[in-house]
């Protein structure tokens, strides 16, 4: 069961072509992106209405797409417009479309009800596009389900223990306690590690003369979103109070798609604002992102194979876990929220089923 009324990211904007087909299952639902000549973007059902084929094997024909197992014709709203030796063509044969919007080279889909799909509910990205921050483009695919990945991005203790050759650094790192903050839906977490040694990913793009401040404050909201405000500076020159000269800063974004119960997209790219014109420096900080989470991405498949073989084990709660235990009681108390408005929705629609079923001599 996932949460329908909020924004999810789909894809980042150059997969979605003007002249092509691009499919991504989301949230269990199997979707069709394309352009229209104009760009904007179409995001269909990828299912045919006829016989269930996937739209994304048929064939583009301008702003429309055709099915290729039966030769239906839809166009850009869904309707389909044309079908071999039938001229007349019943409404409802038409497909799903979802809102999409592009914004900061993130596209955001809308799977639950339209009517509530307001873009000003969608995370900013701006570090994504603007000229004084760079970074390069990340995807991970995994075979979890999506809690675990947003588990394991709520509690950064396990940077050193994970990450030991990239992100992580020192024990000293894992020591120091984070401040987590109710938002109103999400957390806000906020994790300084003073006069430690300089991660790894770190000392291979700047020479340090010796140990540094770091800092990680993130927000992470439903329904996964990740931005945050991360960098290092010399030791005990006042980061923390809001010093950063000579600091490295990034503003790493994250979103955590759910394909599947079992199964996860994970859309990032880790912004910096130093060096901007070496793109060195930028593949440097991306290959040391790519390659921690494909740290994560081990531990937490290992985790979930481990999970699986028993469906009964209780886990044992730590501090540590406070973050991730308020992110999941937020993303289960929206869940019943929806559970509880489809509900009274079918029932009302019964009532009016009933009503309208009702013997016209019994009706007053
Ligand atoms: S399944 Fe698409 S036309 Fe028949
Ligand atoms: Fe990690």
């Amino acid at each position: 069961m996932f949460i329908k009324n909020t924004w999810y990211v789909a894809a980042w904007d150059k997969e979605v072509t003007t002249d092509g087909l691009f499919a991504r299952t989301i949230i269990g639902v199997p979707v069709l992106m394309y352009r229209k000549e104009n760009g904007d973007i179409v995001a269909l059902e990828d299912r045919c209405c006829h016989r269930g084929a996937p739209l994304s094997a048929g064939r583009r024909e301008g702003d429309c797409v055709r099915c290729m197992y039966h030769g239906l014709k839809f166009d850009a709203q869904g309707q389909c417009i044309e079908a071999p030796a039938q001229p007349r063509i019943p409404p409802q044969a038409r497909v799903r479309t979802f809102p999409v919007v592009q914004r900061h080279r993130w596209i955001w889909i809308w799977m639950g009800d339209p009517g509530r799909a307001d873009p000003a509910l969608i995370a900013e990205t701006p570090w994504l596009d603007h000229p004084d921050w760079r970074s390069l483009d990340g995807y991970i695919h995994y075979d979890v389900n999506y809690l675990l990945i947003c588990d394991n991005l709520l509690d950064f203790s396990h940077l050193p223990f994970v990450h030991p050759t990239t992100l992580g650094g020192s024990a000293d790192y894992a020591a120091n306690q984070p401040k987590v903050e109710r938002l109103g839906n999400g957390v806000r977490i906020t994790r300084w590690a003073l006069d430690i040694d300089p991660p790894p990913f770190a000392a291979a793009i700047k020479n340090w003369a010796g140990t540094v401040d770091r800092w990680n404050i993130y927000n992470f909201t439903v329904p996964a979103i990740l931005l945050m405000d991360s960098g290092m500076a010399p030791a005990g020159q006042g980061a923390r109070e809001g010093n950063r000269d000579g600091a490295i800063e990034f503003r790493g974004c994250q979103a955590i798609t759910p394909e599947t119960d079992h199964s996860t997209h994970y859309f990032f790219a880790h912004p910096h604002n130093f060096s901007i014109d070496n793109p060195e420096v930028t593949s440097s900080v991306h290959q040391s992102v790519v390659d921690a989470f494909e740290e994560d991405r081990d531990i937490i498949t290992a985790q979930h194979k481990s999970l699986s073989l028993a469906p009964d084990f209780r886990m044992v709660a730590f501090g540590i876990d406070a973050a991730l235990n308020q992110f999941r009681w937020m993303v289960s108390r929206q869940l019943q929220q929806e559970a509880a408005e489809a509900a009274a929705a079918h029932a009302t629609v019964s009532i009016v089923q009933a009503q309208d079923a009702e013997p016209a001599s019994s009706k007053v």
